[in-house]
């Protein structure tokens, strides 16, 4: 009963009210568009420009997205001496134990201070630095997220938020004091939102299904031996060909698991053939356990050196390598002896196909990343079209590197030989090129895959 006063109050006051609220709708203008937040965006411009008042490096300085958001030592190769990259070389008070130029710019290698800052001089690793792709599929496992080479962050909780805090403390630091406030400034937490969102934009955004029905023989052996669990036995660690392990076999949720592979043992590694002092990389952990995290093999055949040392030059290389001892006598290899009765015993012939595998899906993936970028609206990239023009170029000169390097499908090399000329007509106002060069992408793809 008493709730009966203020219903009817309600409605004397709607009744009241109601013919001004009209009036008022009738004259107020169109309400001006609610601004939408795009972090994406916001993620981009400090992921290229920010330098956290640091010593001028940007995420980008190593992340380059016109190397994949990695950097490989033949782009660093092409890079003015004034590039922020070497500071270690023109800032005196970088000289010392920041980095190791020589490997820098023969192997591409980054010095890292996984176990911290305390013995720079003699605690350190020399990894590689790694593209980031796909970092949609990569990164979740049962035990938390894994990012890195070794899976543990940098170092933090493992998440892409805290990588990015430990990446400016390693990275930008003015000075080998490392002291926020004076030798750089931590990312706030809006940017640490942003820098998350615009990295999880970046390429393959879900894993393949395989098999994949594949034209060429050799490629399509290669996927077969791939996922055989009796030969190549790849798809146990390398599910889909992406970075997650087999549901089947390491239980489902299982995600992006680490191993030690043995990477760490190879003979006449390149970087220790310089002389230059190389400490062991102990993987996850402080102190570690000697494994590293599985990397997605959709983006790797463009993105070599291969493994977290820079070790190996080729995809061939690389799958070669789990012929040998150094995986066969790995925990890793130990433990896939135990379960299927054998270690990973590859032939010459066998090894190709898998490359051959490796390299038409990532050839696929420059192809669909191509194809993305010249269609609008690209919601990853919110640059001028010509800036995307520039990127579908460099997918598309990927592409016909991994296959051209192996001599795989010819009439698809010639196809995007094709989309580069067209493009290099640049866009200019006129979608007439751009058109062509998605129609002769959409050729290539079709050389190497059944399509629907
Ligand atoms: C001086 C070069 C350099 C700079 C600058 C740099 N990185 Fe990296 N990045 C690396 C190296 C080397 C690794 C491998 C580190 C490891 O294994 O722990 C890496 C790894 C990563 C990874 C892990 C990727 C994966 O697959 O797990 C992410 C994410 C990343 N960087 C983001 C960033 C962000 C964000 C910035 C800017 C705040 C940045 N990086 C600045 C060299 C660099
Ligand atoms: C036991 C799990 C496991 C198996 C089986 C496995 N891998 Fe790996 N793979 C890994 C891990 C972990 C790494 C990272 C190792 C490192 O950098 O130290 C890796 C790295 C790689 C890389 C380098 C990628 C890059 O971006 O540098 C390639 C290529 C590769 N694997 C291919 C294969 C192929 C081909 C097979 C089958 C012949 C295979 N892997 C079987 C776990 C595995």
């Amino acid at each position: 009963m008493t709730s009966a006063v203020p219903l009817a109050l309600h409605r004397f006051t709607l009744t009241r009210l109601t013919p001004i609220v009209f009036v008022l709708a009738a004259c107020r203008p169109a309400p001006p568009p609610v601004p939408v937040p795009d972090p994406i965006a916001k993620g981009r411009a400090i992921f290229f420009n920010e330098t956290f008042a640091g010593n001028g490096r940007t995420c980008a300085t190593c992340h380059r997205a016109e190397d994949n958001f990695g950097l490989s030592p033949a782009f660093i190769a092409t890079l003015p001496p004034t590039d922020p990259l070497f500071v270690a070389e023109t800032n005196p008070d970088l000289a010392q134990n920041f980095e190791n130029p020589r490997l820098m710019r023969a192997l591409g290698m980054i010095l890292e201070n996984q176990d911290g800052f305390d013995d720079l001089a003699n605690n350190f690793n020399m990894r590689g630095i790694p593209h980031l792709l796909a970092l949609r599929t990569s990164v979740a496992s049962a035990a938390g997220p894994r990012t890195g080479w070794s899976g543990d962050g940098a170092p933090g909780d493992g998440s892409l938020r805290a990588f990015a805090t430990g990446a400016v403390i390693q990275h930008f630091t003015k000075t080998t004091n490392r002291i926020a406030g004076v030798d750089f400034r931590l990312p706030t937490n809006d940017e640490l939102d942003a820098l998350e969102a615009f990295q999880l934009s970046l390429g393959r955004q879900e894993d393949l299904t395989l098999p994949l029905p594949l034209k060429g023989v050799v490629p399509a052996r290669g996927q077969e031996l791939f996922r055989d669990n009796t030969v190549g036995k790849c798809n146990a660690c390398h599910f889909n060909a992406g970075a997650n392990a087999d549901p089947a076999i390491f239980g489902a949720g299982a995600g992006n698991l680490n191993f030690n592979t043995g990477v760490e043992d190879l003979p006449d590694q390149p970087a220790d053939l310089t002389g230059e002092l190389m400490p062991p990389d102990d993987g996850f952990g402080t102190p570690g356990d000697g494994t590293f995290n599985t990397p997605p093999l959709v983006e790797a055949a463009d993105t070599e050196p291969f493994f977290h040392n820079n070790s190996v030059m080729t995809i061939e290389g690389a799958v070669g390598f789990y012929d040998g001892n150094a995986f066969n006598e790995s925990p890793a290899g130990r433990l896939i002896a135990a379960a299927t009765g054998s270690g990973i015993e590859l032939d010459a012939t066998q090894i190709e196909a898998i490359a051959a595998f490796l390299r038409v899906i990532n050839a696929l993936e420059n192809i669909r990343e191509a194809l993305a970028l010249l269609a609008t609206p690209n919601p990853a990239r919110t640059a001028p079209s010509s800036a995307n023009v520039a990127l579908a170029l460099e997918e598309t000169d990927d592409a016909i590197r991994v296959l051209a390097g192996a001599g795989l499908h010819r009439d698809a090399v010639r196809e995007l030989q094709t989309v580069e000329r067209y493009l290099r007509q640049g866009p200019a106002g006129d979608p007439a090129p751009v058109q062509a060069a998605v129609q002769a992408l959409e050729r290539a793809r079709a050389d190497m895959i059944e399509t629907p």
